[in-house]
């Protein structure tokens, strides 16, 4: 194994980063991960090793536009809070030296005394890439050695598209295996592979494609055992759905076919996008996702509003993961998150037409809120909820039973994200609610998790106050909690 250029190559990062460490300016959220300093996207590796929990991240940390990608690194106790490790991989090899390439996305597995990482390596041919899947092993899971004879996976399968990427390994039944994101005939395909000792591959072809408006590449697969089923999860490509897919199926180890019985959206949001999961050491499988900006005005940087505070992109919430009787997955925050929870604040309200409820007066905006809203009878037009940030600024979050849907609107939050985003809930009864805001993280969940909207918000002003108003004749008895968050 060599390293010499590698170690010289994260010794230039971590400089980088200590040069500018920046972690404490505002405005960051408090209790959602943000990197020390520059641009952060997927979430890699993710894994509970020697009982810590380590978060890699796709990293540049030179500045705070997507370039460069070498893999960031920090551990947690709980998944809350994180302390930072030097750079994990950065761009040293023929195979992934690129400012417009470098170390792409990947997992992490223990195997023997290892902290193995597989990961996609990236360059650029003239207009063409070239993506191969790669090896690092780590003793002490802060210092990563590349394999001295990558790439693992030197080319794509026959026929696929050069996109192929984002390798994701588990073991089952004493064998390695991994899912690979790619592109078919125009259509996004996650690749099947084994592996006995994690460097030589065995091809399985296509684990599950696109259909024509499911994206024409997909990204960053996931592939897991969830109570007695298995569930796919892709990241979409121009993608008319969605761009957070998830399939729910029978995988049978023998002839590796996977029937998808049951398909639908990760995240209803527009800032939720590449999520990996693990499985812990108490058997939860969680998932945190990418919370990248992807719903600003036109011609806005996604750094627009965060280069100042020195960095760009935050982790959504650790999310666990658990399938609902019907097969249907839901994603709920993990319960560490009432750690958090400082002073209190509870009410109920029965409201009718016009009626106009404060919720709660100005408040540092880190807080979780938990919104039940029960109809009997008549019921109203629509109830809302308002996010009030200034004079000017307000987000709201509208329940219209006359189409069962419930919109996050943010035409007034600020100047820079926009768009309405709109969940199809039904015509319920009872509309159970569950709001953590974290300053420019918002992250709504619906009933029992089935459905979630993750958006990003960048008011100026880091206060918020809470409101609830019905219109049109009926009524809505709401009750609600909400509490202040810490650091
Ligand atoms: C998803 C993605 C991955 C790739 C990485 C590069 O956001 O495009 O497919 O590995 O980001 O940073």
């Amino acid at each position: 194994m060599g390293g010499s250029e590698h170690n010289s190559a994260l010794a230039r990062a971590d400089a980088a980063i200590a040069t500018h460490a920046a972690r404490h300016l505002q405005p960051r959220p408090l209790y959602h991960f943000t990197p020390p300093f520059g641009w952060m996207n997927d979430p890699n590796g993710l894994i509970q090793w020697r009982g810590q929990y380590h978060l890699f991240y796709q990293h540049n940390p030179f500045g705070t536009k997507w370039a460069n990608m070498h893999w960031g690194h920090a551990v947690s106790d709980d998944l809350l809070h994180w302390r930072d490790l030097p750079e994990a991989l950065a761009p040293s090899e023929a195979y992934d030296n690129e400012c417009c390439g470098g170390c792409y996305s990947g997992s992490a597995v223990a195997q023997d005394q290892h902290l193995s990482l597989l990961y996609t390596g990236c360059i650029r041919d003239g207009a063409v890439e070239k993506q191969t899947q790669n090896l690092a092993f780590s003793d002490d899971g802060v210092h990563f050695t590349k394999y001295a004879h990558n790439p693992v996976i030197a080319a794509p399968p026959a026929g696929a598209s050069e996109h192929f990427r984002d390798p994701k390994v588990w073991r089952q039944d004493g064998v390695w295996h991994a899912v690979v994101g790619g592109s078919m005939a125009g259509l996004g395909c996650v690749f099947l592979y084994t592996s006995s000792d994690l460097v030589n591959w065995h091809e399985h072809g296509i684990l599950h494609h696109a259909e024509a408006d499911e994206g024409w590449m997909w990204e960053c697969p996931d592939f897991f055992l969830l109570d007695g089923r298995w569930m796919l999860t892709v990241s979409a490509m121009e993608s008319g759905k969605g761009d957070s897919l998830w399939f729910v199926g029978d995988f049978d180890s023998q002839t590796k076919r996977f029937t998808v019985t049951q398909k639908g959206l990760t995240d209803f949001g527009t800032d939720f996008y590449a999520p990996q999961s693990f499985i812990d050491d108490r058997g939860r499988r969680i998932l945190l996702a990418w919370a990248g900006s992807r719903s600003l005005k036109p011609g806005v940087e996604q750094d627009a509003f965060t280069a100042a505070a020195g960095y760009c992109g935050h982790m959504t919430l650790p999310r666990r993961v658990t399938l609902a009787p019907d097969g249907h997955p839901c994603f709920f925050p993990i319960a560490e998150l009432n750690t958090l929870r400082q002073a209190y604040n509870c009410g109920e309200a029965t409201l009718t037409d016009r009626a106009v409820v404060l919720l709660q007066s100005p408040v540092k905006a880190s807080l979780e809120m938990s919104l039940l809203l029960c109809f009997a009878g008549t019921v109203p037009d629509s109830v809302t909820l308002t996010l009030r940030h200034d004079r000017e600024h307000l987000t709201s979050l509208t329940y219209t039973p006359s189409d069962g849907l419930l919109r996050l609107d943010r035409a007034q939050t600020d100047s820079i994200t926009r768009g309405v985003i709109s969940v199809p809930v039904g015509l319920v009864a009872s509309l159970p609610l569950r709001l953590w805001l974290d300053r420019s993280s918002l992250e709504v969940f619906i009933g029992d998790g089935r459905q979630v909207v993750s958006a990003n918000l960048f008011p100026t002003y880091g206060k918020v106050t809470l409101e609830l108003c019905v219109s049109g004749a009926g009524r809505v008895t709401a009750s609600w909690e909400i509490w202040q968050l810490a650091p």
